[in-house]
């Protein structure tokens, strides 16, 4: 196939952030390495001077702040924020630490086409804090999840999960850090599984390779902690 050809068929991606960027930083390393087939069209953070516009900028990425305290009202932000992305006509957006509880328009509006991260072994844990809170509840596995989202908060059908063992050494921040190691190998494969048409979200059920998948989606050990 012609690069141009090849450029022509690649999925374009927005990726809504609110702080760091690491996770957009290992999409951003897939699609350098050339093993992400997609284009992310921009970056919009909702927080202005966070660490992952820089990333984005660094890569060549348009950037763009939307600051939600300028906004009267939840639903206000999330219309303006729709207009916005779809100004980039993406396939799919990647939701990569993005701290903003979203109204069922815009849930509904990407249906389908919006991914998130979560910190931990979905269903458990959804919310805040979840590192602490898994140590307190004496797990001896914890994790991540990326799941299609819907309306309910943490609570779309999983595409797939990491786990990695609860060390009795472990603080919320080592444990964080063993479980953002993986977030950084989960998120760009299901990106590259969502761009090779491999995966779909089918009756609110996560659909992988033509199968629908169990409630915990497809399962990695992480082995290396
Ligand atoms: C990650 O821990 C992710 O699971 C959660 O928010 C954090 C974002 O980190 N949703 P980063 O901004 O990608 O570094």
């Amino acid at each position: 196939m012609s690069q141009a050809a090849s450029q022509a068929i690649k999925l374009r991606v927005v990726v809504l952030i609110s702080g760091s960027g690491s996770n957009l930083q290992a999409l951003i390393d897939g699609v350098d390495s050339g093993d992400l087939p997609i284009e992310i069209a921009a970056v919009i953070s909702n927080r202005p001077e966070v660490m992952g516009l820089t990333r984005a900028s660094k890569a060549g990425i348009p950037t763009l702040v939307l600051d939600h305290k300028n906004f009267a009202s939840r639903e206000a932000f999330d219309i303006e924020l729709m207009r916005t992305i779809d100004a980039y006509t993406p396939g799919l957006v990647v939701l990569a630490g993005f701290m903003r509880i979203l109204t069922p328009a815009f849930t509904e509006h990407y249906l389908g086409r919006m991914l998130n991260i979560h910190p931990s072994l979905l269903p458990k844990f959804q919310g805040l804090h979840t590192h602490q809170r898994a140590i307190d509840a004496g797990e001896t596995h914890h994790g991540v999840s990326v799941h299609f989202v819907t309306a309910e908060l943490d609570g779309g059908p999983v595409i797939v999960q990491a786990r990695v063992p609860v060390l009795p050494t472990d603080d919320a921040g080592l444990l964080a850090k063993r479980v953002q190691k993986q977030e950084h190998v989960i998120y760009p494969l299901a990106v590259k599984w969502f761009a090779e048409g491999k995966l779909k979200m089918t009756n609110g059920k996560t659909e992988l390779n033509g199968e629908l998948l169990a409630e915990n989606g497809y399962q990695i050990e992480a082995n290396d902690i």
